[in-house]
């Protein structure tokens, strides 16, 4: 419900506080994906719907950048890059060995807990570090190699853990 789902109400404040101002739509949309992890369809109509902007050109938007995602993406996401760089270094194979260890089939698809999703990147500009994963907001791992991996996701799979525990 939208009334009630707290994250409305802060994008909603969110674009009361800019006027619903419809110049200020890019920055609407990031705010709503810090909110949602992604853009899910009845947030880009309640933008649309407040800002008075059609959801036509809504749609342009998102679709025009990519850092906007319309398909769910997990809480914590694992980025791979598979620049040429980390290709060559064997970022294909750090990529696999993430799918495998959370039980994913492909790239892009979410746990069923919702926590977790892995993704290709393109060049992240630390090639010297090759091949490279950024998980989360900030956190890198450069050098990486599959048996690295589980290490890795066990780490996570506590952070995640605690971040369901705190909401409970
Ligand atoms: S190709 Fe991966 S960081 Fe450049």
């Amino acid at each position: 419900m939208v009334s009630t789902d707290k994250r409305f109400q802060a994008l909603e404040a969110y674009m009361e506080e800019i006027n619903y101002d419809p110049s200020m739509l890019i920055n609407v949309l990031h705010r709503a994906q810090q909110l949602f992890l992604w853009l899910p369809k009845d947030v880009l109509e309640f933008i649309s719907e407040k800002l008075k902007v059609p959801k036509s050109k809504v749609m342009g938007v998102v679709s025009f950048y990519n850092f906007f995602s319309t398909k769910p993406v997990g809480r914590i996401q694992i980025k791979v890059c598979l620049g040429t760089a980390c290709y060559v270094k064997g970022g294909d194979r750090v990529m696999e060995r993430f799918l495998e260890e959370l039980g994913l089939q492909e790239e892009g698809q979410v746990t069923p807990d919702g926590m977790f999703s892995v993704h290709a990147v393109r060049c992240v500009g630390a090639c010297s570090m090759a091949p490279v994963v950024l998980i989360g907001e900030s956190d890198f791992y450069g050098r990486m190699s599959p048996d690295k991996v589980p290490r890795i996701v066990k780490k996570y799979k506590r952070l995640a853990e605690q971040m369901k525990e705190g909401e409970s």
